[in-house]
């Protein structure tokens, strides 16, 4: 890749790879699926030994979201849920961390039923507001995860300032990319310790790998999560680091269009009669809007809408014909979810009532199709429940 500061996201995100396969010159850099590697004689390497260790493909990979995200280190898993695992494992038994409470129920999920066990607390904060981070901070906090935008109500947290929260009480600020991804938001410039991703999503964007990432502002804390990844052995296969290598290349360009479709559909919801709210940091009555303006380039592709009753939800899903009812998000193709019953179906109902994820809310990963297509097929949805309650 060229690591030539001078040149744009755009270009450094397709130059990963270039150059780098010095013995042939192709321009994609190699799949190398060794396992093992010869060694040259004893107490001697080639840089390489074994492939969980360290493997040239992934090696390339890991440096192009370093650089990317503006880290010192990058480190890349198996999924997104290895990395946090991983990361986790960073802290010890009586350390707690506080976490958005908006957040992906898997996350959830691993702190309140793996982690737990272990001694790791976790307390759920709204990362939308400093003074309620304040008032959870204890002596044993240890780190603040914070995702921003929320998931899937689209909460902006300020990380400029929480970074200066978390370097005054001396816990690190990690950061959840999943939803905007280097090429809109780089948490790391904005003083953020640690980024992690789902590159199942925006990342892979096609659908079709499972990833994860974690990347890390300064080398020591690298070092470390390097030191738990060899450990535990959430690598990404060589097969894959090429997949998600060629995926990183067209990722400020799909993400520049998930961005300005999103906010087309949006803007579309929100003139529905059968539509109550749009949740979408793109839209000017987002409470988070200048924030995102202001810490993030675009807004992303990600949106949720809460419809008028739970029935609808159910028959929107059922009727839909283009755009497609499955989990996940940041594909080329557009995805719908029902995110109380699928993506935070771990988190106990009382807490997700208490937040407003209820049966009526949906949230749209916009993809790549034509937005009139998208708004086509919305308008048939929504349209056909409200004949079926108008003809009995
Ligand atoms: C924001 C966010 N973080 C982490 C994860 C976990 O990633 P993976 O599914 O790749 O394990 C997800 C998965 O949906 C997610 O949405």
């Amino acid at each position: 890749m060229s690591n030539s500061s001078y040149h744009s996201f755009t270009t450094r995100s397709v130059q990963i790879g270039v150059g780098r396969d010095e013995q042939t010159g192709g321009i994609s850099f190699p799949i190398y699926p060794s396992a093992t590697y010869r060694h040259p004689g004893v107490g001697q390497s080639t840089g390489y030994d074994y492939t969980r260790s360290g493997n040239p493909t992934r090696d390339v990979l890991e440096e192009a979201l370093a650089e990317l995200e503006g880290g010192a280190r990058g480190l890349a898993f198996s999924s997104g849920m290895a990395a946090l695992t991983t990361l986790f494992l960073h802290f010890s038994s009586g350390d707690q961390l506080l976490v958005s409470e908006d957040l992906y129920g898997g996350t959830y999920r691993v702190l309140d039923q793996v982690f737990a066990k272990f001694g790791l607390q976790a307390a759920y904060v709204d990362t939308t507001a400093q003074a309620a981070i304040e008032a959870a901070l204890t002596p044993q906090t240890r780190a603040l995860l914070v995702e921003t935008p929320g998931n899937p109500l689209l909460g902006v947290a300020d990380i400029r300032s929480l970074a200066e929260l978390c370097r005054s009480n001396d816990i690190l600020l990690i950061v959840d990319n999943t939803f905007l991804t280097p090429a809109l938001q780089r948490p790391l410039e904005l003083g953020a310790d640690v980024v992690v991703h789902s590159a199942t999503k925006y990342l892979g964007g096609h659908s079709d790998l499972c990833a994860g990432a974690l990347v890390t502002r300064e080398a020591e804390l690298g070092e470390r999560l390097y030191f738990l990844q060899n450990s535990t052995g959430a690598i990404l296969p060589p097969q894959d680091s090429w997949l998600l290598i060629r995926s990183l290349k067209t990722l400020p360009l799909r993400m520049a269009r998930h961005s300005a479709s999103a906010l087309q559909v949006a803007r579309w919801l929100q003139q529905q009669p059968q539509v109550e709210k749009v949740y979408y940091p793109g839209l000017q009555e987002h409470p988070g809007h200048e924030l995102a303006r202001q810490q993030a380039s675009g807004f992303g592709g990600m949106l949720s809408f809460r419809l008028s009753d739970p029935q609808l939800a159910e028959q929107v899903l059922e009727d839909l014909q283009l755009i497609s009812f499955a989990e996940s998000l940041g594909g080329v193709e557009t995805l719908i979810t029902l995110p109380a019953v699928q993506t935070h179906g771990d988190i106990p109902a009382a807490e997700l009532e208490r937040l407003g994820i209820c049966n009526c809310l949906l949230r749209l990963s916009v993809g790549l199709e034509e937005p009139a297509d998208l708004i086509a097929d919305l308008q048939q949805a929504l349209t056909r429940f409200s004949r079926r309650v108008v003809h009995g």
